[in-house]
């Protein structure tokens, strides 16, 4: 998984779904396309609103929502253990851990463990597990471009977001702009955060940033693992 050719195309068309409201029936063909893409391009980006469901997307939605709305996301750290700090000039969003709490949240963790166990046949990554959160960026907020693990710690090594914003345009902003690991200053592709959408990428390579949102953008950001399970779960 070291060698990753780039540019990526700026958004890849996998394989036509058979309904599917199920994550045990998650296509094969499906997966194959996933693990090919990353593979070679070390990131995509894909419709997954076929996969998931409307109706599945909509409680999502209504979560993200409803935990803004009550002010129950905290504001986003940077930085690992002790050294987390909060540093309002690298990201501006704020978080809530999914606990797989709601028929919802549990319903898409079985998709993500289909994405986990389609990857591992595939890829041979070794995904152990995977943490996820819901994120919002109020308009004026941003992540500036960063890497989602510290290189060779083996820690998180897929990164999947998956949007939550109905009619979203590329005048609101928040666009995930996505960057070319060799050449730092070179974008390969940005990825606008309308509902269904999913972004996936190498954590440790693909450098990445989250543009000014222009009004509320809501997501899911999930990433698999390649370390341990800790023991109890963090909060
Ligand atoms: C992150 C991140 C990107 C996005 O949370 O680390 O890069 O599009 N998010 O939300
Ligand atoms: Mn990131």
């Amino acid at each position: 998984m070291k060698t990753v050719s780039m540019p990526a195309p700026f958004s890849v068309l996998l394989p036509g779904l058979a309904q599917t409201t199920d994550a045990d029936r998650v296509d094969a063909e499906w997966l194959d396309g996933l693990a090919d893409s990353l593979s070679e391009h070390g990131w995509l980006s894909v419709d997954a609103r076929p996969l998931l469901g409307d109706s599945l997307l909509a409680a999502l939605c209504e979560e993200v929502r409803t935990l803004d709305r009550n002010d129950a996301l905290r504001v986003a750290r940077i930085g690992r253990g002790l050294d987390k700090t909060r540093d309002r000039s690298v990201r501006r969003d704020r978080i809530a851990w999914l606990q797989g709490e709601t028929g919802a949240q549990r319903a898409l963790f079985s998709y993500f463990e289909t994405i986990q166990t389609g990857l591992n046949q595939r890829l041979f990554l070794g995904l152990k597990w995977f943490e996820a959160h819901y994120a919002t960026y109020h308009s004026g907020d941003f992540y500036r471009k960063h890497v989602d693990s510290f290189q060779g710690r083996a820690s998180r090594v897929v990164s999947v977001m998956l949007y939550l914003n109905k009619h979203w345009q590329e005048a609101d902003g928040g666009a995930l702009q996505v960057y070319n690991p060799d050449r730092e200053l070179e974008i390969c592709g940005r990825v606008v955060p309308e509902l269904g959408r999913m972004a996936v990428f190498l954590s440790e390579e693909i450098p990445h940033e989250v543009l000014p949102a222009h009004r509320t953008r809501y997501s899911v950001a999930c990433w698999f693992r390649q370390d341990e399970i800790p023991l109890p779960l963090p909060l």
